[in-house]
C-alpha cells in the first residue's frame, strides 16, 4: 500500500520561557494542527546554537546560508515545512533578540532579485506576548513581520496576540487566546 506522507507544521518559539504564554499558544496551535492531521515539531530557539546573519551574500550564489548551525536546520525544515508558527514575546517594543537573529537568517530563503525561494502555499500563524495590556502597543511589530512572511510568500492565517502577559502562566486563564490558538492549528 503506498505510504501517503503527512502535511508537516513546525512551530518557533522566540521566548527564553519555557511553558511561557508564547510556547503554549505555539504549542497549542501545534496540537490543533496535529488533530487536524499534521505531522509536528516545535524549534525553542534559546535552546539553540546559532549566530546572526554575516551579510557575507553566499546565499544569494548558493541557494542556502553558509552557517552550518542549528539555525541553518531550522531554514530547512521551514523549506519543508507546509505550515510554520512564529511565536515571540514583546521585548522593547519588538520581537526578541532570539527570534530576529533567526529572521534575520530568512534572509537566505530570498534570491537576488528579492524573489522568495519557498514553494507557494506555506502558511502562517503568528503569536505574540507582551507586558502591557493595550494591545496597540506594538502592532507595528506583528504587521511588519507579517509583510516579511507575505514578501516570503507565505499565506498568514492567523495573529493571535496575548496582553497582559507578565506572568508566565498567564495565558492559562486566557480560554479565548488557547481556543483561538487550537482553532488556527485545526484550520490549517
Ligand atoms: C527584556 C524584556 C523586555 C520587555 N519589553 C516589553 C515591552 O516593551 N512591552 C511589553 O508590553 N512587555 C515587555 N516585556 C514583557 C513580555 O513581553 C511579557 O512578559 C511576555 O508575555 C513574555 O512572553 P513569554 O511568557 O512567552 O515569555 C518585556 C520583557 C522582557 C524580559
Amino acid at each position: 500500500m503506498a505510504r501517503v506522507n503527512k502535511l508537516k507544521a513546525i512551530g518557533i518559539v522566540g521566548s527564553p520561557r519555557k511553558n511561557g504564554n508564547v510556547d503554549t499558544l505555539v504549542q497549542t496551535v501545534l496540537d490543533g494542527a496535529a488533530q487536524a492531521g499534521y505531522q509536528t515539531a516545535k524549534y525553542s530557539l534559546n535552546e539553540m546554537k546559532y549566530s546572526g546573519c554575516q551579510a557575507c551574500e553566499y546565499c544569494k550564489s548558493h541557494e542556502r546560508c553558509r552557517l552550518e548551525d542549528d539555525v541553518g536546520k531550522l531554514l530547512q525544515d521551514i523549506k519543508e515545512a507546509d505550515a510554520v508558527v512564529f511565536g515571540s514575546p514583546i521585548y522593547f517594543f519588538q520581537f526578541t533578540g532570539q527570534f530576529r537573529l533567526m529572521e534575520d537568517r530568512m534572509y537566505s530563503l530570498i534570491d537576488a532579485g528579492f524573489k522568495s525561494r519557498l514553494k507557494p502555499g506555506k502558511k502562517a500563524v503568528i503569536v505574540t506576548s507582551q507586558g502591557n495590556p493595550d494591545l496597540v502597543s506594538y502592532e507595528k511589530a506583528t504587521t511588519e513581520f507579517a509583510d516579511v512572511l507575505k514578501l516570503l510568500g507565505f499565506e498568514v492565517k492567523e495573529i493571535i496576540r496575548m496582553d497582559s502577559g507578565s506572568a508566565k502562566d498567564a495565558v492559562l486563564g486566557r480560554k479565548d487566546l488557547l481556543d483561538k490558538a487550537r482553532s488556527a492549528g485545526l484550520a490549517l
